[in-house]
């Protein structure tokens, strides 16, 4: 990408944002007893999840359904008719955004599709709960800001912990000085995943699934990982890895902890795919790094290759996401479900008991039957920006040298706390044997960060905002 075209970019966002028209003419007023019509793309697995927990929110109604995959598609349409539902039903998400029976849509298509659809619904008037991460990179994440400001519309992103009880009520108590002032912040994505795989050859999608829609702005390649659904998440044409995919959860309790404070200032990545030697392209074990402007830094582990030995690959007890925020007085351990305060002996002093975040739907259509954004505990703004980190680790290990051991620590080097995880890295690797002379470590740049608009400035700019931004498939620019 020219620095002109990022330029650009920022100059469009910039404009975006200031020449956005007041709240929509157009929006919806609803009578205390009148219904929110939804309309849901893509419901295989967490869509489905997003169906019944809609469902529950007294006066929600269902009435429109696309996936591009007919068997999806006719499984659910099946299952909303069996409760009495009437759902119009299509595999091309523009005709249900037309449809003036639908007041707001949720969208849970892969993540490589979520900008561009949720730009074209708020371009046609509609609200929009949208999945986590809410961009594929970072270009997208400013284009869905602008498109957010020029239509008006209330955007909600499937970030639930932010209605936690238990993480809310702990962080009000970490907001208001309790705990003492913050020194650091560790984010952990522990989640044992398997190889995905290699197919001999490409693989060909589901039959009668509208393969150009499931595709939007993606890059038409080869298919070589077995299962077409979900691995999507380990190919960078498509996912981000599971720090873009577990990760934007704790990256974005970590931020809610700093109290929001924007895009970093630098970020690093450092890890690779190991062991596995299947058809994923993103880290299985990887350490990001991000330094704020108020100094504060934050450290975050994703590991999907499981520990061989689980209580030396556990943090202070934790081995599922979660983080820990390293205060004055004490450290604040929190994850979806509550969060703990334990004084510096270890002591355990104060616990939150969490819902996983129960009333997150709820909190979306309480904000569009008043017509109030400021309502959402979880805007689009502080999901472009949990997101944008994600992709940020990302670029920063995708442009890595590869190295060894020394080179690994050396890239830590002079970065607070980077150095710990990096060690317990190797540390899992040497219980796998792992040769990293054939297997080597990503040792990520720092990456300089424009806090205005998630891009990379400095030396690493071309290359990382290449990666950090996509030329589409024509006619799918979000
Ligand atoms: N908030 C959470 O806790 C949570 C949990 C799991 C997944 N997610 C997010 O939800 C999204 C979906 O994840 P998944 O595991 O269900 O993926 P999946 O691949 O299993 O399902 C995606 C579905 O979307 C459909 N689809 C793809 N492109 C479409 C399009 N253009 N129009 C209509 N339908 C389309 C597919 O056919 C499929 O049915 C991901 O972005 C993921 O990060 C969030």
């Amino acid at each position: 990408m020219s620095l002109s075209r990022r330029d650009f970019l920022h100059l469009s966002a910039v404009a975006g944002l200031s020449l956005a028209l007041p709240a929509c003419g157009g929006r919806r007023t609803y009578a205390a007893n009148e219904p929110v019509r939804l309309g849901f793309v893509g419901f295989r697995s967490r869509g489905n999840d997003l169906l019944k927990s809609f469902r529950a929110v007294p006066g929600v109604q269902v009435v429109a359904l696309c996936d591009v995959d007919p068997e999806v598609l006719g499984k659910r349409v099946k299952e909303a008719e069996a409760l009495g539902e009437k759902p119009f039903a299509t595999h091309d998400a523009r005709r249900l955004f037309e449809r003036a029976d639908v007041d707001a849509v949720v969208i849970a298509t892969p993540n490589h599709t979520h900008a561009v659809l949720a730009s074209w619904a708020m371009a046609a008037g509609k609200d929009v709960y949208l999945e986590k991460p809410v961009s594929h990179d970072v270009d997208e994440g400013i284009r869905l800001l602008a498109a957010q400001q020029r239509s008006g519309r209330i955007v909600a992103a499937g970030t639930q912990n932010r209605s936690d009880v238990g993480v809310r009520a702990a962080f009000t108590e970490l907001h208001a000085g309790k705990f003492g002032a913050i020194r650091a912040v560790r984010g952990f994505c522990f989640r044992d995943h398997k190889t995905i795989g290699k197919a001999d050859a490409p693989i060909k999608p589901p039959s009668g699934l509208n393969y150009d829609l499931w595709l939007g702005p993606a890059a038409d390649l080869p298919l070589m990982r077995p299962q077409f659904h979900y691995d999507w998440h380990w190919i960078w044409n498509t996912g981000n890895g599971d720090l873009g995919n577990q990760g934007p959860h704790e990256l974005d309790m970590a931020c809610w902890a700093l109290g929001d404070p924007g895009y970093p200032l630098a970020a690093v990545g450092i890890g690779g795919r190991f062991d596995w030697h299947d058809a994923g392209e993103t880290a299985n074990l990887m350490t990001a790094w991000y330094r704020f402007a108020n100094g504060i830094p934050l450290v975050f582990e994703v590991r999907n290759l499981p520990p061989k030995n689980k209580e030396s690959g556990a943090w202070h007890g934790l081995n599922g996401p979660a983080i820990t925020v390293e205060c004055a007085g004490g450290e604040l351990r929190a994850q979806r479900g509550g969060a703990a305060f334990y004084d510096p002996s270890g002591k355990l002093v104060q616990e939150w008991k969490g819902d996983g975040g129960a009333t997150h739907y709820a909190n979306f259509i309480d904000a569009l039957r008043v017509g109030d954004p400021s309502l959402l505990r979880a805007p689009l703004a502080k999901s472009v920006v949990t997101a944008g980190l994600a992709h940020l680790g990302n670029a920063s290990l995708r442009l890595g040298w590869a190295g060894g051991a020394r080179e690994a620590m050396a890239a830590a080097t002079g970065r607070p706390l980077l150095g710990e995880h990096v060690e317990r890295m190797l540390a899992l690797l040497k219980d796998y044997g792992t040769d990293l002379a054939a297997e080597p470590m990503s040792c990520g740049p720092e990456l300089t960060i424009d806090p205005r608009t998630g891009f990379v400035s400095g030396g690493h700019a071309p290359r990382a905002n290449e990666l950090l931004s996509r030329q589409p498939r024509p006619g799918w620019q979000a």
